[in-house]
């Protein structure tokens, strides 16, 4: 049966841009009201006028999502404000491109805190306040294509998306008798503004109009493709969202020929 979205409460993290942001607008036009987080306070200030725009309330919490406190501070002002929460997206995350034997130890842990260890204790508080509650609820993780495959030179990128999945998927079996369902999601490659961000970590600034003059449409997608199929989750909510079939074809292909990603390796 599909889930009633009207009057719910997301809290969706990394939503002053690209796929957080377009969930957020997405959430607002089904009914949902958002709670954003993200560190440019300007930026999540529009977003939160688009989310109003659409008759919804907006509250916006800046901070790092790594920073020790962060995730019950975040609960906190969604409670405060909105009085519970139904629906956690933690999406916040970043790349960069950089080959694992070039990438100093302090880059490795920081992607790790922002991508994975911020991500699960985000959902182990959603997930410990729910069930003191007792009240159902859905999590989500925005993980990536790269779950199931490394990128060249994005192997820590990789290893966080790989780690979100695992933990998503063992989440969704131990909270599934506390009606709350976990989601990871897959996007293959975005127009946001991961690309820009990613060059400026690894030191080669970016032509961001011509970020994705060398990718092939079929491995392009907007990011309201990806809010769509976050939509349809939360309404029929299911374990994995995969916004297109390419990546598991491949992940299937490699899982029986273990060579074939050393002969298609994707440029990094
Ligand atoms: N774009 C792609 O091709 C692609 C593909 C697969 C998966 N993904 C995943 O999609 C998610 C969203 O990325 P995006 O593509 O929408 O990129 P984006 O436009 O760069 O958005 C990233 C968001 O994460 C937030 N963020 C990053 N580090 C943060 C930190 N330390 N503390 C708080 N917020 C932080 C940013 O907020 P501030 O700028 O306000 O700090 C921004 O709102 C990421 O997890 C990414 O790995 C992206």
């Amino acid at each position: 049966m599909a889930q009633e979205l009207t009057d719910r409460v997301i809290v969706i993290t990394g939503a002053s841009s690209g796929i957080g942001a377009a969930t957020a607008f997405a959430a607002a036009r089904a009914g949902l009201h958002v709670v954003l987080h993200g560190r440019d306070t300007a930026r999540l200030a529009s977003v939160a006028d688009g989310v109003r725009a659409a008759g919804r309330t907006a509250v916006t919490v800046a901070g790092d999502v790594a920073a020790p406190g962060e995730s019950g501070r975040l609960l906190d002002a969604a409670e405060a404000a909105l009085g519970q929460f139904d629906v956690v997206f933690a999406n916040a995350g970043y790349g960069f491109r950089r080959a694992m034997h070039e990438t100093s130890d302090a880059e490795l842990r920081r992607i790790f805190d922002v991508n994975f260890f911020a991500a699960v204790d985000l959902l182990q508080q959603a997930a410990r306040r729910l069930i003191a509650a007792a009240r159902p609820g859905h999590l989500l993780m925005c993980s990536s294509a790269l779950a199931l495959f490394p990128l060249i030179r994005f192997s820590a990128y990789s290893a966080t998306k790989a780690a979100q999945h695992h933990v998503c998927r063992a989440m969704a079996l131990e909270l599934r008798p506390h009606r709350i369902a976990v989601s990871s999601v897959h996007p293959i490659m975005t127009r946001t503004g991961f690309a820009d961000r990613a060059a400026a970590e690894s030191g080669r600034p970016l032509d961001a109009a011509r970020a994705y003059d060398d990718v092939p449409a079929l491995l392009l997608q907007d990011p309201d493709r990806v809010a769509r199929a976050v939509l349809r989750c939360l309404r029929r909510p299911r374990p994995e969202v995969w916004t297109s079939r390419l990546p598991r074809l491949a992940a299937a292909a490699m899982a029986l020929v273990p060579r074939l990603l050393d002969v298609v390796a994707v440029r990094g």
